[in-house]
């Protein structure tokens, strides 16, 4: 049997107060219950990176985020809409990594007012320049039904079964492209 694939659930926020690690674990419970995959939660907070170009680059943790980042194979960004766009701190997280996102796929659970729409519409650019196949199943949370006071995560049933088809495609393009990579290395 083929070895699992390693799917990385990445938390988009850092903010203190943030509601990402619910949603985080939300995706992770569900997600773990198909048993088709290695899944984790990374989150970036863990990582400390400076802002891109401010420092030496010597921090351990951009070699820790480059490293974490070379194991997986896939990833689900849970994505929160910062001034109609990902958080300043996705984005620089993002930006500190290369050839390690290079032909892997991503899903989507994005939340906001509109369920998060611009900011995932937004992270689809960015993923396409870095070579990163994003699904077409995009969960869409609301800060008004599916979180009490914007701040308790409560999701409605109906998202589980687009939380499922849209793992269904991740496991299935990262599984595709994990051949495209192991092809790759062979004929270098
Ligand atoms: C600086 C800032 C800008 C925001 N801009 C938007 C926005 O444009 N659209 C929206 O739907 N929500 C916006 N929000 C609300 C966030 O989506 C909401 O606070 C969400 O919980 C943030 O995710 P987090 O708790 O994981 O940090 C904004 C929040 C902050 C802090």
């Amino acid at each position: 049997m083929a070895e699992k694939l390693n799917i990385g659930i990445i938390l988009g926020s850092t903010r203190e107060g943030r509601v990402s690690p619910q949603v985080g674990q939300w995706v992770k419970g569900i997600a773990d219950g198909r048993g088709d995959a290695n899944y984790e939660i990374v989150d970036i907070a863990d990582y400390q990176l400076p802002f891109l170009g401010t420092t030496d680059g010597s921090e351990p943790g951009i070699a820790k985020w480059n490293e974490k980042l070379a194991s997986l194979d896939g990833f689900v960004f849970v994505v929160q809409e910062y001034n109609h766009s990902l958080s300043g701190a996705l984005k620089n997280a993002i930006d500190f990594a290369r050839e390690v996102w290079h032909d892997k796929a991503a899903g989507i659970v994005s939340y906001g007012s509109t369920g998060g729409a611009r900011a995932a519409e937004h992270l689809r650019g960015i993923l396409g320049e870095l070579k990163v196949a994003d699904v077409r199943t995009h969960p869409t949370l609301s800060l008004f039904t599916d979180f009490e006071n914007f701040s308790e995560f409560k999701p409605a049933e109906l998202h589980l079964t687009n939380v499922t088809a849209m793992l269904d495609e991740v496991n299935a393009w990262a599984g595709a492209l994990k051949t495209v990579r192991e092809k790759a290395a062979v004929t270098q």
